[in-house]
């Protein structure tokens, strides 16, 4: 059995596809036998940054696959240590469905009231529909230099009763060219925000450790 990781958002643009990636690189690069689901199936993003990497020459290679439904990747995810649905942006029925299914949803949102709000009301609505609070792990993505920005939307999530993971991975070209060239969030040419995209992973490794024992994972 895999630990599962969902990525969700109910907006697009948020960050959900550099994160994913930057999970899926980490862990392979780690030694564990990972995938994408890309379930942006139309965009299919991280399926096309998959092949720039090939083409660039960069190692690990990183396991991506399309789906075009959430039951066919699970039928797939069963030989792999660790499987992260990469989502499509909708408060849809297919983002329950991968909630349901993780053990780790993360929610990546910017620092506005624009972008907050509806991560946090799709977060309740997972609530809802049974998905554990415990699972449930907000990302600052996208950020700008204003700490007291970064504090305030800190403070917002957390007063809904969710909890957020240390670090915030600012808005920079730098992540966009890594990106273009089949790199990771951790893997770009400044190691200031490798540094910051780092905290983040950290963060995800912990609550992986605090997992209930899933038998033979590293
Ligand atoms: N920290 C960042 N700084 C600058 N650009 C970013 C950052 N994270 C993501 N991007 C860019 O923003 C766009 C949307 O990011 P993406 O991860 O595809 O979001 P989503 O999958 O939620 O739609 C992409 O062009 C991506 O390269
Ligand atoms: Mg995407």
């Amino acid at each position: 059995m895999p630990i599962v990781i969902g990525v969700v958002s109910q907006k697009g643009g948020v960050g959900k596809s550099t994160l994913s990636r930057m999970i899926a690189r980490d862990f392979t690069q780690a030694g564990w036998d990972v995938k994408i689901a890309d379930m942006d199936f139309q965009q299919g993003t991280s399926f096309h940054w998959a092949r720039s990497r090939n083409e660039a020459g960069v190692a690990p290679e990183i396991r991506v696959e399309a789906f075009a439904t959430v039951a066919k990747a699970l039928r797939d995810s069963e030989r792999f240590d660790l499987y992260v649905f990469d989502g499509a942006p909708a408060a849809s029925s297919a983002t329950r469905e991968i909630a349901g299914a993780a053990d780790i949803v993360l929610l990546p949102t910017g620092p506005a009231n624009d972008d907050l709000r509806p991560q946090v009301l799709l977060a309740h609505e997972l609530c809802k529909v049974g998905v554990p609070l415990a699972k449930i792990a907000f990302v600052l993505w996208r950020v700008g230099d204003s700490n007291i920005e970064i504090a305030d939307a800190r403070e917002y999530i957390e007063k809904a009763g969710f909890r957020v993971l240390p670090g915030a991975v600012p808005e920079r070209t730098g992540y966009r060219r890594a990106s273009d060239m089949g790199r990771a969030a951790t893997e770009t040419r400044f190691p200031e925000l490798n540094k910051r995209a780092d905290t983040i992973m950290q963060g995800i490794v912990e609550i992986i450790k605090n997992l209930e024992p899933q038998g033979a994972h590293a």
